[in-house]
């Protein structure tokens, strides 16, 4: 039997995930959202009863996602604990975040309720964007209690996803993963765009080369995965070109190049390369820079 779901927060991940779960054959009970259009929007698109209170839709619903931002959590939390009469019958309360874990529903779990989270690990842009792009992407998943575990897992494989089970304490170590592929991507790309524009590239030019680099490097790990999608330097085993970079660039961007380096070592060792004479340019810059 699939649970029925309850959405309390109608923004993007809550607008996207009632859709998927009423297109995939759940039964959406009730929808909650502070501003009445919001709510009423959507309670209409997935045939869903108005709810008036965050509360109400726990009431009524097996499986209640909390879609709201992260610093909503605790203030929720509580106030549906203040509210809970403990149900006759299995309830759960999930969010959706991947900065926070299940503790920060621990007084529903205290309240008797069955809680978790469960984290689409995706870029949720807007609901149109999303309802496309979803299928297919993981999800981060903490449940307890089996028949939780159990309605999250055939969700998400009806979604289409993947399950990514995080061991209990685990929560910010699979969060700092996906900030250091998304986020620090994007920060990496900001540096190469202050070097280029340091050359004087024409502007859009930067963007030009970089964004095609980055392209082909997301088709060669889709399409070949670590280590082999890896190229360059590191992968040649050309320690005088990782000398000159080094050189080239100013103390803090080296000293964040070196690291990466070192980070990506082991995949070009993986591939059989001796990395020996690298390992020891590397050296040789961080006792150099000490000493300065
Ligand atoms: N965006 C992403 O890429 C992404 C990806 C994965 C997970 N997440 C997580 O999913 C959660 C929701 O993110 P989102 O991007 O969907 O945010 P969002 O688009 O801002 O939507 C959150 C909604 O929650 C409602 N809300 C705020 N406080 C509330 C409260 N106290 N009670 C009830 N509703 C409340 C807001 O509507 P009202 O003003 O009508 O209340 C708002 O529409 C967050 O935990 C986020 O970390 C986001």
């Amino acid at each position: 039997m699939k649970p029925t779901i309850g959405i309390v927060g109608a923004g993007k991940v809550g607008g996207t995930l009632a859709r998927l779960c009423l297109q995939h054959g759940y039964h959406i009970g009730a929808v909650y959202s502070r501003e009445a259009a919001k709510k009423g929007a959507l309670a209409q698109v997935v045939g869903a009863d108005a709810a008036t209170s965050a509360q109400a839709v726990v009431a009524g619903c097996d499986l209640t996602l909390l879609t709201v931002p992260d610093d909503a959590l605790v203030g929720l939390a509580s106030a549906i604990r203040m509210e809970h009469q403990m149900p006759a019958f299995p309830r759960a309360v999930v969010h959706t975040s991947g900065a926070q874990s299940m503790e920060v529903l621990k007084p529903l779990a205290e309240a008797g309720l069955m809680t978790g989270s469960l984290h689409p690990a995706y870029p949720f842009a807007s609901v149109e964007s999303a309802l496309h792009g979803l299928e297919g992407a993981a999800y981060a998943l903490e449940a307890e209690h089996d028949l939780l575990r159990d309605w999250l897992h055939d969700l998400v494989l009806a979604l289409g996803g993947r399950v990514i089970q995080i061991p209990p304490g685990k929560k910010a170590l699979y969060h700092a993963a996906l900030v250091m592929a998304s986020n620090y991507t994007v920060g990496l790309y900001g540096v190469a765009k202050r070097l280029l524009m340091s050359l004087g590239a024409e502007r859009g030019a930067e963007d030009a080369a970089l964004n095609a680099l980055l392209a082909g490097t997301i088709a060669n790990l889709q399409e070949k995965g670590v280590p082999n999608a890896l190229t360059g330097p590191l992968v040649r085993g050309d320690a005088g070109t990782i000398r000159a970079h080094l050189a080239a660039l100013d103390a803090d961007t080296a000293a964040l190049y070196r690291l990466l380096a070192l980070a990506t070592l082991p995949l070009a060792e993986a591939r059989g390369v001796d990395t020996t004479e690298i390992r020891q340019t590397l050296e040789d810059f961080y006792a150099r820079e000490k000493e300065i």
